[in-house]
């Protein structure tokens, strides 16, 4: 495997630019695409002999750290849509920290890139001992999360350097999503809806070469942006977890103080942050909370905010209230996968920005790839 930049000046760079093949390695094999009337469907070994289990089971727990834990939460709503099985969300350490029930009758779902982050490891530890069906989700063949876990998938996104996590967080929506198809399989009402997710996977790395075109422009906006002291990404739905790991990504390489909102919770608090200087990121890509979002744009904006709006393709006409407001505009995919895109161009962000402001790309101070110690 070729772990060296390659043309590439850091790591984390190379990392973005290579998500259209780690996707297809993520999804080499797994996609089976039966002909034009026929059903298509998924294939995921890892999981195949406790499927049964994990469909009867009476809630889904999804358990990690970090950017791992933001794409759980990314993939939460297709796996609730498809399964039917109330899905729950644990940081590994709150989890932990509360002693939190877990019965013998969930599915506890392990996501970690390195499998080895010790907080994911202990709450693994703690679910065996309360006797749930424990699955995971890793990049690395033989770690211990893959070794003491039932069950599970490897993502095969290849080896990530980078401290910041990028193509391990894309691949790990992916394998999710096949994960939610595949338990979902067994429902005949939802066969079309699977199929277009099917077929959006298959088109997927396509569409991230074509975001991935954004780079001089997300170069361009972290010019603009590059003495902040602040920003907010604004999400919700399929993409409340594109604001938390955009936010995260511009925390720990640029050093700059970033939050991802809830945009629902947008009155419960943030509004009163927004004037005419702090730059805000809104999600408003085209799905069930479209919408909501339109109205979340007009309220910031009667509020004198200063926007960035990320809108599908052809949308930015309609969605930017002023000339002042700027545009990020990205292909759009099946709703479930559009998070898989709209973290591309704020990972690209994130990127410019460490570097214009001449932080350490790949090794940002006090971070470390694997927390191995609590
Ligand atoms: C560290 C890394 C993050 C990562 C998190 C969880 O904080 O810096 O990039 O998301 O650990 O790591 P894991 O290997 O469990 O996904």
């Amino acid at each position: 495997e070729q772990i060296n930049k390659g043309k590439y000046e850091h790591y984390m760079q190379k990392e973005i630019h290579e998500q259209p093949e780690s996707l297809t390695t993520t999804m080499r094999g797994r996609l089976i695409r039966g002909g034009s009337s026929k059903a298509k469907s998924v294939l995921l070994g890892g999981l195949k002999d406790n499927l049964k289990t994990i469909r009867r089971s009476r809630r889904i727990v999804f358990i990690g750290c970090g950017t791992s834990y933001n794409a759980a939460l990314a993939a939460r709503p297709i796996l609730e849509e498809l399964s039917g099985i109330p899905v729950s969300m644990e940081i590994a350490s709150d989890l932990l920290d509360r002693q939190a029930p877990i019965y013998r009758e969930d599915t506890a779902v392990f996501v970690s890139q390195s499998g080895e982050t010790a907080d994911t490891l202990l709450a693994l530890q703690y679910a065996l001992e309360n006797g749930a069906l424990c699955v995971g989700i890793t990049n690395t063949v033989g770690s211990a999360i893959a070794r003491h876990t039932h069950c599970g998938v490897h993502i095969n996104a290849g080896c990530e350097i980078g401290v910041a996590s990028t193509k391990a967080y894309t691949s790990q929506i992916a394998v999710m999503a096949m994960m939610a198809l595949v338990i979902g399989d067994d429902t005949i009402s939802s066969q079309a809806r699977r199929n277009a997710i099917i077929d959006g996977l298959v088109d997927l790395p396509n569409k991230v070469r074509e975001v991935l075109k954004l780079d001089q422009e997300m170069k361009d906006l972290a010019k603009l942006l590059i003495a902040e002291q602040s920003l907010l990404v604004f999400g919700r739905g399929y993409n409340y977890a594109t604001a938390l790991e955009g936010a995260l990504k511009v925390k720990e390489v640029a050093l700059m103080h970033s939050e991802g909102i809830l945009a629902g919770e947008m009155k419960h608090g943030p509004l009163a942050l927004v004037d005419e200087n702090l730059p805000i990121v809104v999600i408003a890509t085209r799905d069930g909370c479209f919408s909501k979002q339109q109205s979340v744009i007009q309220q910031l904006h009667a509020r004198k905010g200063r926007l960035i709006v990320m809108c599908s393709k052809g949308d930015a006409s309609s969605v930017c209230p002023s000339e002042s407001c700027r545009v990020i505009e990205v292909p759009q995919v099946e709703d479930c996968l559009q998070p898989v895109i709209n973290v591309i161009p704020l990972q690209l962000l994130a990127y410019h920005l460490t570097v214009l402001r001449g932080h350490n790309v790949d090794q940002p101070r006090n971070l470390a790839k694997s927390v191995t110690t609590q």
